[in-house]
């Protein structure tokens, strides 16, 4: 068992560091809004620290998980960031989605220093992080990798290192491009088979178990039709990912036509009130046409 440091208790990280609670490590957390790791601490019996640079001090293990780029530099570096209450030897994990730009950033810092830094981005959402069954992209060092695995083991069920710094997070990039074609695709055949008068339930069942099954369609397309969206992965955080895609893109030349286009359509349901929405609400655009 580990000296770990948890650092950003959000709809995420609450329940990652629960596991890792569970599991027997004993864990330091940091939280910008000190009540939500006062109760973390409650809860799960472990400390809360009052700066993450406090949270990393003896850690062996640091794992991060805030929003973006701007967020994992205010809580990793400067006086009171991790990295400067990190020993040598010692890994930072972060699980924030973000760009392969800062988990190179960070890398290298902390190689400077003697540290080891892994980029690990999730996937599988709430769910998959409060039932310990994330799917886990990872870029760094094989060392460092095998060293933190089974740590990361305690909240996520396939983590793999996918080559160096910054490529855990291309692999969630190209995750993210993968369901943001999909959900459009998902909300106008829904639209259409809606309009066109069929039973939907009945339409799901039958389709979902032919070519045109996905995740997305056993998942969502019932509440789709419900217009039921007051869960799951916030649009705000999808169009921070589009973001980071298609600044990726135009540096490596891919071309994103539909990528661009469907993040305008997200675009329209933040101005319907739905930055908070699961990224399933595309349909919304649509059904506000009838
Ligand atoms: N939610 C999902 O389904 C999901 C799925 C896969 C990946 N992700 C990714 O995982 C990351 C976290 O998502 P989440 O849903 O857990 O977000 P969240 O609920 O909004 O939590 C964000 C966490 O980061 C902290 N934070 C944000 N900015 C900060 C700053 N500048 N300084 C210090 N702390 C800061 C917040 O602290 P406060 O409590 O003080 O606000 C909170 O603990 C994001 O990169 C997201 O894209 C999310």
């Amino acid at each position: 068992m580990a000296k770990c440091a948890f650092i950003g208790l959000g709809i995420m990280g609450y329940p990652m560091a629960g596991h890792l609670a569970a599991k027997g490590h004993e864990v330091t957390v940091y939280n910008r809004t000190a009540a939500k790791a006062e109760q973390w601490a409650k809860q799960h019996g472990g400390r809360a620290a009052p700066t993450p640079r406090a949270a990393a001090e003896g850690a062996e293990f640091v794992f991060l998980c805030v929003g973006n780029d701007d967020d994992i530099r205010s809580v990793a570096l400067g006086d009171d960031g991790a990295l400067a209450g990190m020993a040598e030897g010692t890994i930072l994990v972060d699980h924030t989605t973000a760009s392969a730009d800062i988990a190179r950033e960070l890398d290298a810092k902390a190689t400077e220093q003697g540290k080891h830094f892994i980029d690990a981005p999730v996937s599988g959402g709430q769910a998959g992080a409060e039932n310990g069954v994330l799917t886990i992209m990872c870029g760094g060092e094989q060392g460092a990798f095998d060293r933190a695995k089974p740590a990361m083991e305690a909240y996520g069920r396939a983590v793999t290192l996918m080559g160096p710094a910054g490529a855990g997070q291309l692999t969630k990039m190209v995750n993210q491009l993968c369901i943001a074609g999909l959900v459009q695709g998902l909300a106008e055949a829904l639209n259409f088979g809606i309009r066109a008068g069929l039973d939907m339930d009945k339409v799901i069942d039958v389709i979902s178990k032919g070519a045109a099954q996905s995740w997305q369609m056993d998942n969502r397309a019932k509440t789709m039709v419900q217009g039921k969206f007051d869960f799951g992965f916030p649009v705000v955080w999808m169009r921070k990912d589009l973001k980071i895609c298609m600044e990726e893109a135009n540096r490596n030349g891919a071309l994103l036509p539909t990528t661009a286009l469907i993040d305008q359509f997200y675009h329209q349901v933040i101005k319907a009130g739905g930055s908070r929405w699961d990224t399933s609400s595309l349909i919304h655009n649509l059904r506000l046409l009838d």
